[in-house]
């Protein structure tokens, strides 16, 4: 006899090329299993050819997907594809998070929460400040200036090998923010509170150049979003000469966050048992 219940399944994804090394999976399935909700959470490799494609398929119904999460190389096309992008990702013109709603693809970017939200988490009280130094002026530093700005910092210092990026930056993101070259680093970080390395210098273990952080202000909190490994070298530089650091594992946990209330209805926790497990798998993989 059939059974005239209907188990109602959501579903949701994340797509990237390639995406197999994603932890989002990891992160999800812990909140559906937490929550006890009849969901998926699945990794989609999808080609840059085949995006559109794909998300034709979330846009009509037919690949039975809610929304999901979009890495790299999708981000920018994402954003183009969408009905009603945010006004974040807008600026941005990149999106992470994708979800459906009366028919239309809506589109916002949470790398700019994730990363504030780990810093209140894990260093409360950073944003009393008047200045902080943003190290790279690639992809994912954008975000990083966009959250950190609409926290009202007053002044937003970019630093990069290559200057014109960064200016590049500073136009698009408004008078507080101001570009520089490496060679200015140390000026930049005079009387700074807060330190970000969103260049990818020292992941996985890779060489960095000793930075002097003593012009930093005393209680200065230094934070990196590369977070393999877990203690980058710039981090363990920093704690080494007296300051607090914060790494960035917390960033990739809470830009989950946002994407997970809007597909699955609840509102998830990043707790010490989640950060756990994502550590326990980065050293599986190492
Ligand atoms: P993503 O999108 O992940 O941020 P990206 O666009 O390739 O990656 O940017 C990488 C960042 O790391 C850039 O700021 C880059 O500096 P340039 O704009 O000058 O290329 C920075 N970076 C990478 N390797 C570097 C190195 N050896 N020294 C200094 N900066 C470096």
């Amino acid at each position: 006899m059939a059974d005239s219940r209907e188990t109602f399944l959501v579903n949701a994804f994340v797509t990237g090329w390639p995406v197999k090394h994603s932890r989002s999976p990891l992160i999800h399935n812990y909140w559906l299993k937490q929550f006890g909700i009849a969901g998926t959470y699945k990794a989609e490799a999808v080609s840059e050819e085949d995006f559109p494609a794909f998300i034709q398929g979330l846009k009509d119904g037919s690949s039975g997907y809610r929304g999901g999460n979009v890495t790299i190389p999708h981000k920018e096309q994402a954003f183009r594809l969408a009905d009603r992008p945010d006004a974040l990702a807008k600026e941005l013109g990149a999106s992470n998070t994708l979800w459906m709603e009366n028919g239309q693809l809506n589109a916002t970017n949470t790398d700019g929460y994730g990363f504030t939200a780990n810093l209140d988490a894990r260093h409360p009280g950073w944003d009393k400040i008047d200045r902080a130094v943003i190290l790279g002026a690639g992809g994912a530093s954008r975000a990083v200036i966009q959250a950190v700005r609409d926290r009202g910092i007053g002044e937003i210092h970019v630093v990069n090998r290559t200057v014109p990026r960064a200016q590049e930056l500073a136009d698009r993101f408004g008078p507080k923010v101001h570009a520089h070259s490496l060679q200015a680093l140390s000026e930049a970080m005079s009387g700074a509170g807060l330190f970000v390395n969103t260049t990818s210098l020292g992941m996985d273990g890779g060489e960095v150049r000793q930075i002097d952080f003593s012009p930093l202000k005393d209680d200065a909190v230094v934070t990196d979003i590369v977070y393999v490994p877990l203690k980058t070298p710039l981090l363990a530089q920093a704690e080494n000469q007296g300051f607090a650091s914060v790494d960035g594992l917390g960033m990739l946990l809470h830009q989950a966050v946002p994407g997970f209330e809007k597909w699955f209805g609840h509102r998830p926790l990043v707790d010490e048992a989640l950060r756990d497990l994502v550590i326990a798998d980065m050293e599986r993989h190492r």
